[in-house]
């Protein structure tokens, strides 16, 4: 096996507590053999504006640059609200996309069984949910320019931002939905606003186009992305691989989150293109954000951030036994009944982050027996 070198951005707010727990999960792995990676840990986010004034260094930068793949935790709180837009912990997370070329970000929603109930909808219209968001990420209105605030002469101020695509940023992330749908349920809906804007109409031509030429067998599907919303609280199984831009799939997937019981549980995987080799720069973070309010209690759920290393496993090392072995590890704790409080049902039992870390090890060294 050759060693991959992991680099590990605990970054701000839940982000290391729920860190600790995924790397533990990690070691336990590094133990029985079943990976080989050598971990570096930086700063990022506020946690790096704190020590060094930026959000992300040159040297993070580089270090991401040179790992196999990046485990990312979370970063931003009200402790950096006031600094200078342009030096924000969020820039943290946005300049590793951009520097690394991140361009796809991949989304899983899907529902645990014993967590039906947890969801802000009824069991019966989650049962079985299971959709990929694909979601642009380092184009569209999070990077277009120009951009900026400026002041106006007659008094008042005027804010911009510019929303933009090219056929090549549409094309590359429509064909990795167009592969994954291929080895899922076989459909694709594209999602964008092609009433209103310009950057719609060029997505669905170049969606649809892709799809002639290419992947005949995917069944291709239009939705605006205000309908898809709507959808999605209405009947939310409809959907296998839903691909959108950078700001509607940063919405929607918020919105698919809490379909499955909670933002706590989802993981997420960013992908670059290719390279000779077929390897992908990679980053691997939960969705759920450095949750400020709870931070440093020991309350958080570290399931999304330890079902990212899941997916890192996956993605990344083509190590899918390992993944599988977590994720079942996860089902068996919530079958077993232990809750962190963002999950908590009726009857269950509350636990902390560490305590749910205990839990995801026993279910671990013990598969079959976890669930008594
Ligand atoms: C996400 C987050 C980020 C985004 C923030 C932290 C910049 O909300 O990953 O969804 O808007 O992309
Ligand atoms: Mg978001």
């Amino acid at each position: 096996m050759t060693t991959r070198r992991i680099l590990v951005l605990p970054g701000d707010g839940i982000g290391p507590e729920v860190m600790r727990e995924a790397r533990r999960v990690l070691d336990w792995l590094q133990r029985r053999g079943m990976v080989d990676v050598e971990c570096a840990e930086g700063l990022v986010g506020g946690a790096s504006i704190d020590a060094h004034e930026t959000p992300l260094t040159d040297e993070v930068r580089e270090q991401a640059l040179a790992a196999d793949a990046i485990l990312f935790g979370a970063v931003g709180g009200p402790k950096w609200a006031s600094i200078a837009f342009d030096r924000r912990p969020e820039l943290g997370i946005l300049g590793l996309r951009k520097s690394l070329d991140l361009f796809a970000n991949l989304r899983p929603a899907m529902v645990f069984d014993a967590l039906t109930e947890a969801s802000a909808l009824k069991p019966e219209r989650i049962a079985q949910l299971d959709l990929m968001m694909v979601r642009e990420l380092t184009g569209g209105i999070y990077f277009g320019e120009p951009r900026g605030i400026e002041t106006l002469a007659g008094g008042g101020r005027r804010a911009v931002n510019t929303q933009s695509y090219t056929t090549n940023e549409i094309v590359r992330v429509a064909h990795l939905a167009f592969e994954l749908a291929r080895k899922r349920h076989g459909r694709v809906c594209s999602v964008e606003k092609a009433n209103v804007m310009e950057t719609g109409v060029l997505w669905r031509e170049e969606v649809q186009a892709l799809r002639d030429r290419t992947y005949p067998d995917v069944t291709l599907t239009h939705m605006y992305a205000d309908n898809c919303a709507m959808q999605l609280v209405r009947a939310p199984t409809q959907f296998d691989v839903i691909l959108t831009d950078n700001l509607f799939g940063d919405i929607l997937s918020d919105l698919a989150a809490m379909l499955t019981g909670s933002l706590g549980m989802l993981p997420s995987a960013s992908l670059g293109a290719p390279d000779g080799a077929g390897r992908r720069k990679a980053l691997y973070e939960p969705i759920h954000g450095s949750a400020p309010d709870i931070a440093g209690k020991g309350s958080a759920n570290p399931l999304a951030m330890i079902l990212s290393l899941a997916m890192m496993l996956r993605y990344s090392f083509d190590l899918g036994a390992a993944a599988e072995l977590i994720e079942k590890a996860v089902a068996a704790v919530l079958e077993s009944g232990l809750r962190t409080a963002d999950i908590m049902q009726p009857g269950k039992a509350r636990v902390s982050t560490s305590v749910m870390g205990d839990a995801i090890l026993r279910a671990l060294e013990r598969p079959a027996s976890a669930k008594g």
